[in-house]
């Protein structure tokens, strides 16, 4: 499994369950990237899909620890070892962790890459965040794109590699 977020200096990824920032060419990105794989996310980050639906051309898996909640149209799992079993099927490279925060900080050691658009800025009002890739001794950055302007920000596009796995 890999995992695609969008972050800000300080590590921040979201509010008020959404995101912070609206910026197309990461969203073009994040198409791109998550294009006919299978991807992972938590309720509340299906919750903040427009719908919410599921997300088109992929396979959709939504963890919750809530039995009654139902993601219509998606795969519904309710603890790692369901979601792990849910992925055993999929080659690793085509399952993306795609949010948020709680799934993030609790399964990124189980991912072998990150695919992590900085950008630069620096919410104040941000409640989610991420572990920090440029400083985690596991990890090392194989890529990072030059800057590219989107949404009134700069990104850059960068790939970690997790050592461990
Ligand atoms: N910038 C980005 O790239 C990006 C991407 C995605 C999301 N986000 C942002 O992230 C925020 C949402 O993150 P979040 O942490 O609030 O929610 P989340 O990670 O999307 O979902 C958390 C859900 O997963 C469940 N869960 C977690 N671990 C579980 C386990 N081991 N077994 C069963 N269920 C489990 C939780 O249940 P319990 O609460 O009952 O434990 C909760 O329902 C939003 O602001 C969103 O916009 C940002």
């Amino acid at each position: 499994m890999d995992l695609i977020v969008a972050a800000d200096l300080g590590c921040a990824i979201g509010r008020k369950n959404g995101l912070i920032y609206s910026l197309p060419e990461d969203m073009k990105y994040f198409r791109r990237m998550t294009a006919g794989k299978t991807v992972v996310m938590g309720q509340n980050t299906f919750l903040s899909l427009p719908g919410p639906a599921p997300l088109k051309g992929r396979t959709n898996i939504v963890l919750s620890a809530d039995r009654e909640f139902e993601a219509p149209g998606c795969i519904n799992v309710h603890s790692f070892d369901e979601m792990f079993a849910a992925i055993a099927g999929y080659p690793p490279e085509d399952v993306m962790l795609i949010g948020g925060a709680s799934l993030y900080n609790s399964l990124f050691r189980c991912c072998r890459r990150a695919y992590v658009t900085w950008v630069n800025a620096r919410a104040l009002d941000a409640e989610v965040f991420i572990p920090d890739f440029r400083a985690l001794p596991e990890w090392e950055e194989e890529s990072m794109s030059g800057p590219v302007e989107t949404g009134g920000y700069t990104v850059r596009f960068a790939v970690y590699r997790n050592r461990a796995i």
